[in-house]
C-alpha cells in the first residue's frame, strides 16, 4: 500500500539521510498526471477580481531638497496611506458585506456557529466587529479568540493590532504557552491557543473576564476545543449574558449547532475560483522527491506569477525538503528564475513568522512549505498552485500499552479537499495531488478523526477532576473518549501520585495542575526538589525539563554535527541537553558562545524564558526551598547528581522505559510482550554504542516514541542500576525487574 512504500522510503531518510546528493532534474524525471475534469472544483466566483491586485505599495519619489522635512511628510503620508488602505481592504472581505446581519444573529442567539471560507475574515474581523460594537463594555470585558496552533495566534493578533493601528500587547495581545503579550487592564482582544483558556477555566472557572469567546477553528477538533466545548456549554447555563461564537468548515457545522441545542448556523457566502484537480498516475513511494520534482515542473513550465504551497507532515520533513529544493536551485542556478522557500510550522520562531507574509518579490517565485497549519488557519495570499502528498502527522494513544506514537498517516478526503480550495483563492489555480485518483475515492477517510478519541487524556483527566468534574462518563463531550482511555489515564494519574486509590486528586495533583507543562514533567520537577532518594537536583532538571521544550529547533543543521565535540564523554540526551544550557549560562548568555557551537541563540533565549517560568512556579509552590534543603553544605558529586537526575525522570516516566532483551529493546508493557523498539540515530547513546562501542544498557528512559518503519525511541537517558526503578516506581517495577 502506499503507506508501507512511504514507510519503506522513510527508514532511509530517518537513518541515513541519503539521496541528500541526487539531483532531481525537471527533465530526467517528469511526472504524468491525469487530469480529473470531472472533479474540477467549480468553486463560486461571486465577487469581481478586486481583491487580486489592491495591494500595491506607493513608490516613494526622491527629491534633493528640504530632506528631513519630505521624508517626514512621506512617513505621514505613507502612514495614512497604509491605514486608508488597511480599511479598504478589510471592506472588501466577504465577512463585511454581511456585518449588520452577523451582528443582529450575534445579538439574538447565545451561541452561534460561523461558516465561511477560509479567508473571509472570520478570524481577523468578527472580534473587531464585537470591539466596535460595544461589546467590551468600555473596557469592563475582554474577547477571547482561541486558536489550535500557536503561530496562528500570534500571527492573527499582530495582523489584527496592526489594523486597529495599536501596539501588539496593548488592546489586541496573544497569550500561549511561556509566551504572554496582554496588558492587564489594556487588553480587550486577545487571542489564545485553545490550551491556554482551557487553563484559564482554573483560576476563574466561569470566564467571568470574557463577554465573548470565539473558538476559531473549531473543526480541527482538538482536545483542549472540545474540552471547552463541553465546559462553555456549563458555563453558558451559569452566564446567560456570555456569547459564544464557533468559527467551523462546513463539514462540522451541524454537530456543533446540535450540542449547542441547535444554535443557529451562520453561513458566509466566499469567493473561491476554479480548481483543477490533477492525480498521479501511480501511487508514489516517495512523495518528497514527487514533491520536489513536481515543484520544479511547475516552476520550469508555468507562467511565473502564481506561488507553490506544498503540503508536508513536520517541521523535520519541511526542514530536509528546503535544504533539498535549494541544493537543486543552486545547482541549476541562472537556468531557472529565482525560488523563495518559506517554511511554515506550529513552532516556527517567531523572528521568521514576518516572512509567511512577505510579498513575493518580482522575477521570483515563492514556495510555501507548510505543515497542515496553512490548510485553514493562515492564508497565504498568491498561491496559485498546491501540492498535496495527502499525508499528515497524528498522534495516536494505545491505551492498552500506553504509548502515544506519532504516526504519519493519509488525510482524510476532507482535508484534501481543503488543501486543493488553497490554490484558488486568488484566482484559477491547480492542484496536484500526490496519489491516485483510486486512492481519493476509495481509499481516505472521509473526515479526520478528533483528538480526543486518539490521544491520552492524562492532562485532561486532571484538569476535570481539579476543576470538580467527578463524573468523566457523563461530561459533555463532543464525541466521547474510548473508556479504556480514560481508565488508563486515572491509572497513569495513580502512578504518578497526583490521585489517591479513591480516584480523588492529590495535593500532588493539584501542584502538577498549577504547572505549565504536562504532569510527567511537573512530576519530575517535584521528584528532583523533594524526594528523599532523588532531591536536591531541581536546577538542572529544571534546565532540561526546559530544553525539552524546545528541543527540536535547537540545533543549527543536524543535531549529531552540532553536538559531535560533546557528546564523547555524555552518557544520555539528558546530560547533553543539560551541559548545553549550563555552558551556555558560563558563557554568560552569549551569542557568540551559541554561534560557535552550532546552537540556536532564539532558542536559547527561549528556553531561558520558560526556565524562568517553570522556576518562579516550583518558588511559588515552596519547592525551592526544599530542594535547597538538601544541598546542605557539601558540593554534591558528579556521580550522585546523575543519580538524583536519572531517578527524577523515572518518577515522571516510569511508563516510558525500555528493556533489552535478547531481541533488542522492548518496551514493558503491562500486558505480555512489548513492544521492539530502536534507539533513534539522532540520540547520543546510538553513538555511544554504534560508535563507540559502549556496552547496552539494560533499561533505558526514552521522552519520545516515533514510529516509521520501525519503532524509533528518541532523547534517551541509560538506567544504569535497576534498583532505581523500584525504588523510585515500586508498583510498577516490582514485577518487571523480577521478570526474567
Ligand atoms: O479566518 P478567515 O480564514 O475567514 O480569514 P482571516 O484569517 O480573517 O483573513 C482575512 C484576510 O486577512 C486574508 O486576506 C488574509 O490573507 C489576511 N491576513 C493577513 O494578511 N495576515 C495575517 N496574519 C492574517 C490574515
Ligand atoms: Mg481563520
Amino acid at each position: 500500500t502506499r503507506q508501507q512504500m512511504w514507510e519503506e522510503q522513510q527508514m532511509g531518510y530517518a537513518v541515513t539521510k541519503a539521496n541528500i546528493d541526487e539531483i532531481y532534474l525537471p527533465e530526467s524525471e517528469k511526472y504524468d498526471y491525469v487530469f480529473d475534469q470531472e472533479a474540477t472544483i467549480d468553486f463560486t466566483n461571486d465577487s469581481n477580481d478586486v481583491l487580486a491586485d489592491s495591494n500595491e505599495e506607493e513608490e516613494e519619489s526622491s527629491e534633493e531638497e528640504d530632506e528631513e522635512k519630505k521624508m517626514l511628510l512621506t512617513q505621514l503620508e505613507s502612514e495614512a496611506t497604509r491605514i486608508k488602505n488597511i480599511g479598504e481592504s478589510r471592506r472588501l472581505l466577504p465577512v463585511y458585506a454581511y456585518r449588520s446581519e452577523l451582528m443582529y444573529a450575534i445579538k439574538e442567539s447565545q451561541a452561534l456557529i460561523i461558516v465561511g471560507e477560509t479567508g473571509s475574515g472570520k478570524t481577523t474581523q468578527l472580534p473587531q466587529y464585537l470591539v466596535e460594537d460595544g461589546y467590551t463594555e468600555g473596557g469592563k470585558y475582554q474577547i477571547a479568540v482561541t486558536q489550535p496552533r500557536r503561530v496562528a495566534a500570534m500571527s492573527v493578533a499582530t495582523r489584527v493590532s496592526d489594523e486597529m493601528n495599536v501596539v501588539l500587547g496593548t488592546e489586541v495581545g496573544y497569550s500561549i504557552r511561556f509566551d504572554e503579550k496582554t496588558t492587564p487592564g489594556k487588553t480587550i482582544l486577545k487571542y489564545m491557543t485553545d490550551g491556554m483558556l482551557l487553563r484559564e477555566v482554573l483560576t476563574d472557572p466561569e470566564l467571568s473576564k470574557y463577554s465573548c469567546i470565539m473558538i476559531d477553528e473549531a473543526h480541527e477538533r482538538t482536545l483542549a476545543t472540545d474540552v471547552l466545548l463541553g465546559l462553555l456549554k456549563n458555563i453558558m447555563k451559569q452566564r446567560k449574558s456570555l456569547k459564544l461564537l464557533i468559527s467551523s468548515a462546513t463539514v462540522n457545522a451541524k454537530k456543533f449547532s446540535v450540542f449547542f441545542g441547535d444554535c443557529p448556523i451562520f453561513n458566509v457566502p466566499g469567493r473561491r475560483y476554479p480548481v483543477d484537480i490533477h492525480y498521479t498516475l501511480q501511487p508514489e513511494g516517495n512523495y518528497i522527491n514527487a514533491a520536489i520534482t513536481t515543484i520544479f515542473q511547475i516552476h520550469t513550465t508555468q507562467a511565473l506569477k502564481g506561488d507553490i504551497l506544498l503540503f508536508l507532515t513536520g517541521q523535520e520533513e519541511i526542514e530536509n525538503t528546503k535544504e533539498k529544493i535549494e541544493e537543486i536551485a543552486s545547482k541549476l542556478g541562472s537556468r531557472i528564475p529565482q525560488l523563495l522557500i518559506t517554511p511554515i510550522f506550529a513552532n516556527l520562531p517567531q523572528e521568521q513568522q514576518a516572512n509567511i507574509f512577505q510579498k513575493t518579490p518580482e522575477k521570483c517565485r515563492k514556495v510555501v512549505l507548510a505543515t497542515n497549519i496553512a490548510e485553514t488557519s493562515l492564508t497565504i495570499d498568491g498561491i496559485k498552485y498546491v501540492i498535496d502528498p495527502g499525508f499528515v502527522k497524528e498522534n495516536s494513544y494505545i491505551p492498552s500499552t500506553g504509548m502515544t506514537q506519532l504516526l504519519t498517516i493519509p488525510c482524510s478526503k476532507a482535508s484534501v479537499d481543503q488543501r486543493a480550495g488553497r490554490a484558488g483563492r486568488v484566482g484559477p489555480g491547480k492542484c496536484f495531488r500526490l496519489f491516485t485518483k483510486y486512492s481519493y475515492e476509495n481509499e481516505l477517510e472521509a473526515m479526520p478523526r478528533p483528538e480526543i478519541v486518539r490521544t491520552n487524556l492524562s492532562n485532561t483527566v486532571l484538569l476535570l477532576l481539579s476543576l470538580n468534574v467527578k463524573d468523566l462518563l457523563n461530561f459533555p463531550f463532543l464525541d466521547p473518549p474510548q473508556i479504556s482511555t480514560l481508565t488508563k489515564s486515572l491509572e497513569n494519574l495513580y502512578i504518578l501520585g497526583a490521585l489517591n486509590s479513591k480516584g480523588q486528586i492529590t495535593e500532588l495533583g493539584k501542584m502538577m495542575c498549577e504547572f505549565p507543562c504536562e504532569p510527567e514533567f511537573a512530576k519530575v520537577l517535584h521528584s528532583a526538589a523533594t524526594h528523599p532518594k532523588a532531591g536536591g537536583v531541581l536546577e538542572q532538571c529544571l534546565s532540561i525539563v526546559s530544553m525539552f521544550h524546545e528541543t527540536t529547533s535547537i540545533f543549527i543543521g543536524n543535531k549529531k554535527e552540532a553536538t559531535s565535540h560533546i557528546v564523547s564523554d555524555i552518557s544520555s540526551d539528558h546530560l547533553l541537553y543539560l551541559k548545553i544550557y549550563e555552558d551556555w549560562v558560563s558563557s554568560n548568555y552569549s551569542r557568540p558562545w551559541c554561534q560557535d557551537h552550532r546552537i540556536q541563540y532564539r532558542t536559547m533565549l527561549r528556553v531561558r524564558n520558560i526556565r524562568n517560568q517553570l522556576n518562579r512556579c516550583c518558588v511559588k509552590l515552596g519547592l525551592s526551598t526544599i530542594n535547597a534543603s538538601f544541598n546542605g553544605d557539601a558540593q554534591m558529586g558528579e556521580n550522585v547528581m546523575i543519580a538524583k537526575l536519572t531517578k527524577s525522570f523515572i518518577s515522571g516516566f516510569p511508563l516510558n522505559i525500555v528493556k533489552l532483551t535478547s531481541g533488542g529493546y522492548q518496551t514493558i508493557g503491562k500486558s505480555k510482550g512489548g513492544l521492539s523498539v530502536t534507539i533513534h540515530p539522532s540520540s547520543v547513546i546510538f553513538q555511544n554504542q554504534k560508535e563507540k562501542g559502549k556496552k547496552l544498557e539494560k533499561f533505558i528512559l526514552y521522552q519520545q516514541l516515533m514510529l516509521t518503519s520501525k519503532e524509533f525511541v528518541r532523547d534517551c537517558l541509560p538506567i544504569p542500576n535497576n534498583l532505581w526503578l523500584t525504588e523510585m516506581v515500586p508498583q510498577v517495577f516490582d514485577n518487571v525487574i523480577n521478570d526474567k
